[in-house]
Formats: structure tokens, C-alpha cells, sequence
């Protein structure tokens, strides 16, 4: 076996083939890997087990045919000493609820990665937005895990079907980045199990993601990286065979980094390695055994992946490649959510039109900061102000300075387009961010609407901030997320009215930071007793449990400026003929929906479950399915939405296990979690 490794390694074939990758990992691929563990030195087994300390790349065996394989930054195209394709941020993505959006970005960053012989991407980052604080939201899902777990699958299953690896992270509770290092999340098992897992676990059981990271945070006061709750319990328990590796620096002991079921420490062997390794095993504190399963896992995966077999690297595959580029731009007109919108938008091509553009991201590309940083930029982007440039014919745009304007141009002008938001300098990895606009926006945005009522918004964020000092005086606000290359050509798009905005809020837009749930608990976080050098720990325990952003609407009595799963298009729907039917695996919900408006658009249904007379305190409603449609004006087309058994469930702490009450539960459909427009009640 390990001569037809060797073999297999000389001999390298040109094309790869990433077929089985959508797959689990094999049998043939264990016990190939297990035959190569079988080979090592206890020396190899700890190079293997530990980063190269380049900070991106695994150890090779060469005498055994195991490659070095490169990794790179996630989740918005491949970072890492290259330059390559920005796709929209996370948030962006969620937001366009389209799976076929995810899993196209997913196959272009695979793509991506090939070229540049990349074989694990550190993607998706699918923490849920528990608050608008936390800086890293932009590169998450949003606030609810059925969401989350619908466009990670895809996302996952894109990237690995171009034979690359991707990883899930980060696991778990990493949900705010203030003091990220030292402040435990502490949450109860329902709620973990309900709310912060779920995308993790789909990712593992639908879309077989080959890796998983860990997170920097403890959870319940166990460091994620040595975590046996985190990663035997649950994390195996649902059958995931790939690899679990460690946040960068984020492991503290050799004894939990071994028992505790990592992997992979990352990027270097700071805990993991030889001489700290061999005398636990020589005083039998623990058993060489660990260190072999931890091999057999990340030898298995690659060989799954082919890299023991093939080229990561795949020289067919241009570094700027139009695909890639076109999937970035797709995904990039379908992230942005039109907030509110009194009639100025679109703005339809005529002589009278004279634009001026102004705000701090007016002629940039914005984007959050840290590790998801796509710079240095791809040789093409587009920002906004060029993308409205190339409108062309009808459309005259100029820029100005938004510190210092000329406010008597200003209010001659026809519309006044004001280029809001963070950037990678205030939103970012590593701290958190504030929740107003920074720089003077605000009091510029409120000064020129004094002189010119027509101003349109459009703003980047990950996350809600405050718009209530010029909510009222604007427009229109369209919230652009971080668009990624083709932010402008796409933002152009929709201001024009080529394409009617389709996003929608993938969390709760509560009007005030302290409206939200978690808003009480979220400071200040307690110090606890611990032990050794956990000495200047703390904790935040996530008392709002099960509710959640919009879960939290009933339960805590508060009202949101713009509810989950709201945004505006230009065109209307109707929604009609709702019926439900029994299916061997469930439920089948089917309906109309008819675009009403006088233009064609896209339109995202939503279907909430409510359970009428719970045996526990259970979030009102919860999302359970949707699907988005595109219809031209005055065509309608039916929408059938899938239930499920794990629709109806709640999962109990006593059994440790998923349960569902029987009775009366509510099937509610919508254009967001508020706006609902036909529901029934089924007896279970
Ligand atoms: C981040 C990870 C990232 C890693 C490597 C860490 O700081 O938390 O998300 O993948 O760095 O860049």
C-alpha cells in the first residue's frame, strides 16, 4: 500500500479529479491513511499533526507521498500572497437568500484556489450575529441557523466540488470579538444545541465538509481547541471524519490539544509537537494511539481530496478567471437590501438626471478588516461612482469631496447619492465596532439633507448601526454590505433599475443596540476563578438562550425598525393558494406567489413554524424553509416548500436528544418574519 502511495506520488497526473469530493470520506480512504500512519516515526506523526511555521501550510512526509498543502483566507475569495477574485462578504451572501448565489461563489473560490494551488480554503465563518457589535459579522450568515446552515451547505459543497477542502469555523460561539481571546461564551446545551449549531452540524452531515476550526473563545469556560464536549461529543457525534484543526494560536496545552480531539494546531506546533508530545507518551499519559487518530483523520481527508495523487495546482485555470469574476458579480446584485425607498429609487435613465456622488466609500472598495481581507485587489473592481459613471447615456455623475461640499452644487442637483458606512479600519476582526456611523457621517448626511431632500443612502456593513439621526430626512437607504469587486457594477445596476433589489435582512434591524435581546448580556463580561494561566479569564453567558434576534420579538415585548428577512424590491407580490399535504417525510407547503409590480424581480418567500401550545418556552416563530423566484410582471409561479420531521423539533436537555410535541403548530408564509400573508394550523 504504501509502495502504490509512493508510487502514485512520483507519477503525479496532470488533471485532478474532485469527483468524490461531495462525498464522505471513503473506507479505501481510511485505510489508505491508516497504512501510512502504520509507516510513520512518532517524529512524522508530530510534524504532521502541527502547521509549517510559514503560517499556511501543513508538513510534508515526502518518503511517505505526503504532500505540504497550502491553505489560505476565506471567505471572500483566496487571500494569502495572491491576488485573486473578491466575492461579496458573508452577510452579502445570506442575504440574497439564494443557495444557487452560495454554491456559485463556493465553486468560484474553488476555482480560485486551484489556480493558485491552494488546497484547504478557511471558509465559511458561519458564527451566528447574536449582536451589531461584533466585528467580524460581515464575514457570518446572520442571526438565524436555518439560514445560516442553507448557505453554508452550498457554499461548502461549491467549494469542495472543485476538489478543494473547506472548513467551517468558528467552532463555536465566537460570536463577539471584543477581548475574543478571554472572554468564555456561556451558553446551556438547548441553546447551543438550537441556535449555534446548526450550521456546523448540516455542514458536516449534508455537505461533508472536509475541515472544521475551532474557535478562540472558550465555551463554558474550555478552551474550543481542547474542548472534548465540543469535539468528541458533538462535533463526532454527528459523524464528522475530516479534520479538526485550531484558530491560529488559540492551543494551550499538549495533554487537551491530544485528548481533546483537535487535530491540526495551527499554524505552528506550539503545544503539538515532538518534544513536548514523546514525554506523555513515554509516561503513558497518553496513549501514541491518540496521536494516530489524529494523522489517520487529516491523511484521510487529503487523500479523499486527491492531494496525495494530484496537483493542488491546476494550470489550466486562468489566476483572473471570468467565471469567477461572473459569479462575483452575480452574488454581488443580489446581496444589497433596499431599506426604505419613498419612490426616488430607480433612478431611470433621462437628461435631467445630474447625480453627485459623495461619502467617505464613494470612489473605493470597501471592505471589512482582518483575516477575510482580499488585498491587495484584483486588477479589475468597480466602485460605486465608477459603476454609476459607466450607466452612461442618461445618467450625468460627479464626485465631490462629502467633508467639505459645495452645498449651493448640492442642492441644484437631482439626486444626491451619499456612500455611507465602516470600512476595514472600524469594522474588523480582533475588536469590535461602534454603533454609529464613524467620522462625522451622521452630521454630513443630516446637513446635506437640509439642502437637498433627494438623498439616497447606500450604505456598507456588516451589521445594523444607527440611522436614526437621518432616517427620516433621506429617501432611500440601500444597505451594499461589502459587495466585493463588482460592487459598484452591481450597485449601478440597481439604482438604474436594470435589476430590482432581492436582498433581504438576515438578522434583526432593531432601531437602538439595546432593543436587541442580547443586548444586556452581551457587557459586561464576569471575571471567573480559573485555573493556571487562565487566570484573567471572563465570561459572558448568553441569557437570552433560545431568543435570538427575531426569536426574541415576543419574548422580550420589543418591536424592530426592519424585521428579519425584510427588504424592499420595485416591484409587489401577492401571495395565494395555500395548501398543505402529508408526504412520506413530511410535509409539503405549496403556494402562489404573483408579482404584481410592473417590473420583473425576484421575490424570497419564508415560512415560519409556530408551535400553538409548546411543552417549553419556545420562540414564537422560526424559519423552516424558503425559496426565491424570479417573475416577470403579472406572472405568478407556485413555490413548495419541504418539511421535514427536524421542522418541528426542540431539542431536550434531558434526553440530549431532538423532540417534538404533538398538537397544533401554525404554518405561517411571507415576504419576512413580520409581513406574513397566509397561514394555516396542522395538527401533529
Ligand atoms: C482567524 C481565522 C483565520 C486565521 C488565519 C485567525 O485570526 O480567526 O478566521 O482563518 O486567523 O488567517
Amino acid at each position: 500500500m504504501i509502495l502504490t502511495t509512493l508510487a502514485a506520488a512520483v507519477a503525479l497526473a496532470v488533471t485532478p479529479a474532485p469527483s468524490a469530493a461531495g462525498a464522505a470520506v471513503a473506507r479505501a480512504d481510511k485505510d489508505r491513511a491508516a497504512d501510512i500512519v502504520a509507516a510513520m516515526t512518532l517524529e512524522e506523526k508530530c510534524l504532521l499533526v502541527a502547521g509549517h511555521e510559514d503560517g499556511f501550510h501543513t508538513q510534508a512526509i515526502a518518503r511517505l507521498g505526503v504532500p505540504s498543502v497550502r491553505m489560505a483566507d476565506g471567505p471572500q475569495g483566496v487571500r494569502n500572497d495572491t491576488r485573486s477574485t473578491y466575492y461579496p462578504c458573508g452577510m452579502s451572501i445570506a442575504s440574497s437568500w439564494n443557495r444557487e448565489v452560495a454554491a456559485n461563489v463556493g465553486v468560484g473560490i474553488g476555482t480560485d484556489a486551484r489556480a493558485r494551488g491552494v488546497g484547504v480554503m478557511l471558509c465559511p465563518g458561519v458564527n451566528i450575529y447574536r449582536s451589531a457589535l461584533c466585528g467580524r459579522n460581515f464575514e457570518y450568515y446572520g442571526e438565524d441557523p436555518y439560514l445560516a446552515s442553507e448557505i453554508a451547505v452550498s457554499y461548502i459543497e461549491g467549494i469542495q466540488s472543485r476538489g478543494v477542502i473547506s472548513t467551517i469555523k468558528h467552532f463555536a460561539l465566537n460570536n463577539q470579538e471584543y477581548h475574543r481571546y478571554e472572554v468564555s461564551s456561556d451558553a446551556d446545551e438547548r441553546t447551543i444545541n438550537e441556535i449555534y449549531f446548526p450550521a456546523f452540524r448540516k455542514a458536516v452531515e449534508v455537505a461533508h465538509v472536509g475541515a472544521v476550526m475551532t474557535s478562540y473563545n472558550p465555551v463554558n469556560h474550555v478552551h474550543a481547541a481542547e474542548n472534548p464536549w465540543l469535539i468528541r461529543d458533538n462535533l463526532r457525534a454527528w459523524g464528522h471524519e475530516g479534520i479538526v484543526m485550531s484558530d491560529w494560536s488559540s492551543t494551550y496545552t499538549t495533554l487537551g490539544c491530544m485528548e481533546g480531539g483537535l487535530d491540526l494546531e495551527m499554524p505552528e506546533g506550539v503545544v503539538l509537537n515532538y518534544g513536548y508530545i514523546k514525554p506523555l507518551i513515554d509516561r503513558g499519559v497518553v496513549s501514541e494511539s491518540l496521536l494516530d487518530e489524529k494523522c489517520r483523520n487529516i491523511l484521510a481527508t487529503f487523500i479523499h481530496f486527491g492531494f496525495l495523487d494530484y496537483p493542488v495546482k491546476d494550470e489550466s485555470i486562468p489566476e483572473d478567471c471570468d467565471l469567477s469574476r461572473r459569479y462575483a458579480y452575480e452574488a454581488a446584485l443580489e446581496g444589497p437590501v433596499l431599506l426604505k425607498n419613498d419612490g426616488i429609487l430607480p433612478i431611470r435613465a433621462s437628461r435631467r438626471n445630474d447625480i453627485v456622488v459623495l461619502g467617505p466609500n464613494a470612489d473605493l472598495i470597501p471592505f471589512g478588516g482582518g483575516s477575510g481581507e482580499m488585498f491587495p485587489f484584483p486588477e479589475r473592481v468597480t466602485t460605486l461612482y465608477g459603476g454609476l459613471q459607466r450607466l452612461g447615456r442618461g445618467y450625468q455623475v460627479s464626485l465631490t469631496d462629502w467633508k467639505n461640499p459645495d452645498f449651493d452644487a448640492l442642492a441644484r442637483a437631482s439626486a444626491i447619492i451619499f456612500a455611507a458606512g465602516f470600512n476595514h479600519d472600524c469594522e474588523r476582526e480582533g475588536s469590535d465596532r461602534t454603533y454609529d456611523l464613524p467620522e462625522g457621517q451622521n452630521e454630513a448626511i443630516a446637513k446635506i439633507a437640509a439642502v437637498n431632500p433627494n438623498v439616497i443612502v447606500v450604505a456598507n456593513s456588516g451589521g445594523e448601526f444607527d440611522i436614526c439621526p437621518w432616517k427620516d430626512s433621506v429617501r432611500a437607504i440601500l444597505l451594499a454590505w461589502y459587495g466585493g469587486q463588482e460592487t459598484g457594477r452591481a450597485l449601478a445596476s440597481i439604482i438604474s433599475g436594470q435589476v430590482s433589489p432581492s436582498g433581504k435582512l438576515p438578522f434583526t434591524w432593531w432601531g437602538a443596540l439595546d432593543k436587541n435581546p442580547s443586548s444586556a448580556f452581551y457587557y459586561p463580561c464576569q471575571p471567573y476563578d480559573s485555573p493556571k494561566r487562565w487566570r484573567d479569564f471572563r465570561y459572558t453567558a448568553y441569557q437570552e438562550g433560545v431568543f435570538v434576534g427575531y426569536r426574541g420579538v415576543r419574548e422580550f415585548g420589543v418591536e424592530p425598525e426592519y424585521p428579519f428577512g425584510y427588504g424592499l424590491s420595485y416591484a409587489q407580490f401577492e401571495y395565494s393558494d395555500l395548501s398543505v399535504s402529508a408526504v412520506p417525510d413530511g410535509l409539503d407547503v405549496s403556494f402562489r406567489i404573483t408579482n404584481t409590480g410592473s417590473c420583473t424581480a425576484q421575490e424570497t418567500a419564508q415560512l415560519y413554524v409556530s408551535p400553538v401550545s409548546p411543552s417549553l418556552p419556545r420562540p414564537e416563530r422560526e424559519l423552516k424553509g424558503f425559496d426565491k423566484i424570479e417573475l416577470a410582471p403579472g406572472k405568478s409561479g407556485s413555490v413548495t416548500l419541504h418539511l421535514g420531521k427536524d421542522a418541528f423539533e426542540h431539542y431536550d436537555t434531558a434526553s440530549h436528544s431532538w423532540k417534538s410535541d404533538s398538537g397544533a403548530y401554525i404554518i405561517r408564509v411571507g415576504a419576512s418574519s413580520s409581513d406574513i400573508r397566509l397561514e394555516t394550523t396542522i395538527s401533529k
